[in-house]
């Protein structure tokens, strides 16, 4: 690993009840134990303390539920915990919601990171200065926009974001810059590919299509199935946020993916051959289920990150491979069904039986 230039005392993760963010707090919580991990989460639909059921009661963990949006209630929680590095995930983050309801991702991706951006530096400032703090702001290579057959996303490629949820995490990428440039805030800024691993909500492809492959229920491919994705594994996304946070340069942005392209209908195929293993079925009876139905509104055709400044810089390289990582998402959701069925009860049963029947 590159050297550290920032070692966090008390780090305040937002969405920590999320999926990635749930990782990352697991890993900052069980390897770090000399570091106060704040954990700051809304729990909307998505956040679930289900998450993080083995280290609710570690001593160097506490949860807090508040909206990244009350700037003064974050303010507050800054000031009384001493604060010194944030790491920003707390965000609207399906495409498909973003299409039906964009007003949401607007409200918490942009005005709510602007307010959390104004707590930070009140509270900081109030202390003295931006001396030993830091603000991770976590992103998404879908600020890029799309690719055609060729070429890579790399940290200078121009923004073009296309979808109600990309343009919101492109706005709120801009304000952390923004807040850089004019306040002098210590900013990094990371933009990944698509994460899969547990306790990924079931909305996502790969863990919507295992709980419906397991009901027997239809596996809804959009338009062709040729648009093309690059997956990185949630723990890998998680240890190069580590090594960003604690060695990537002041106002520097890295790129992050696992150089692992898949056009979604060869990895779903890939997952119905696992799963047809896995539960014990005859070869082929899983892919019997794939259901090509309407494509999704300005669908981005492909997305591929070049992750060179992060291995250069930082030394950052992926753990795992995709075989390996998609065999353990699969076992893992498997051996989990309570899980699913905490976290699908509710809110998640009313947005499926509205906006797409019970598929
Ligand atoms: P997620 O939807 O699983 O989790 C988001 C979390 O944010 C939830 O726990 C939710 O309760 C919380 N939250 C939402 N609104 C909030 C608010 N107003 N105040 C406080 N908490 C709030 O998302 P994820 O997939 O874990 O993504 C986390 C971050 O990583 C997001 O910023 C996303 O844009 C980014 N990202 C995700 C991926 C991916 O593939 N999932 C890839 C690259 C970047
Ligand atoms: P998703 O997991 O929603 O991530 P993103 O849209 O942020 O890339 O979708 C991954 C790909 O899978 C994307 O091309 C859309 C497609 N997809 C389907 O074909 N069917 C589905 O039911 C879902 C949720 C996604």
């Amino acid at each position: 690993m590159a050297e550290i230039v920032h070692q966090p005392k008390v780090l305040l993760v937002t969405g920590g009840a999320g999926f990635i963010g749930s990782h990352v707090v697991r890993r900052w919580v069980t390897r770090h134990p000399e570091v106060r991990v704040i954990n700051l989460d809304a729990l909307t639909y998505a956040g679930n303390l289900a998450n993080l059921k083995d280290i609710e009661d570690a001593p160097n963990h506490r949860f807090v539920r508040m909206d990244i949006g009350d700037t003064d209630a974050v303010a507050q929680l800054l000031r009384e915990e001493k604060v010194d590095t944030v790491m920003h995930l707390a965000a609207e983050s399906h495409v498909d919601r973003s299409i039906s309801g964009p007003m949401a991702f607007l409200e918490t991706n942009i005005m709510g990171t602007a307010s959390l951006l104004s707590a930070c530096r009140t509270v900081w400032t109030e202390q003295g200065g931006f001396e030993g703090k830091r603000f991770h702001h976590v992103s998404t290579d879908e600020v890029y926009g799309s690719l055609g057959e060729e070429g890579f996303f790399t940290e200078d490629t121009a923004y073009d974001p296309r979808s109600p949820y990309s343009s919101s995490k492109a706005a709120s990428d801009h304000i952390v810059r923004a807040w850089h440039h004019t306040y002098g805030l210590p900013i990094v800024l990371s933009n990944c590919s698509n994460n899969y691993g547990s306790f990924q909500f079931p909305e996502k492809l790969i863990p919507l299509f295992i709980r419906n492959a397991v009901q027997k229920k239809p596996l809804p491919v959009y338009g062709q199935g040729v648009n093309v994705r690059d997956w990185l594994w949630v723990e890998d996304h998680a240890s190069a946020l580590e090594v960003i946070i604690t060695c990537g340069a002041d106002g520097r942005t890295y790129n992050i993916g696992g150089e692992n392209e898949w056009k979604n209908i060869d990895l779903i195929r890939l997952m119905c051959r696992q799963l047809d293993e896995k539960l014990d079925r005859s070869a082929g009876e899983t892919e019997q289920l794939i259901t090509y139905v309407q494509d999704r509104a300005g669908h981005d055709m492909r997305y591929a990150i070049d992750a060179t400044r992060l291995r250069e810089e930082l030394g950052w390289r992926p753990s795992i491979t995709f075989e390996e990582g998609l065999g353990k998402t699969i076992d893992w959701y498997l051996d989990n069904g309570d899980w699913l069925d905490e976290v699908t009860s509710g809110a998640y049963r009313d947005y499926y039986d509205n906006q797409y029947g019970n598929r």
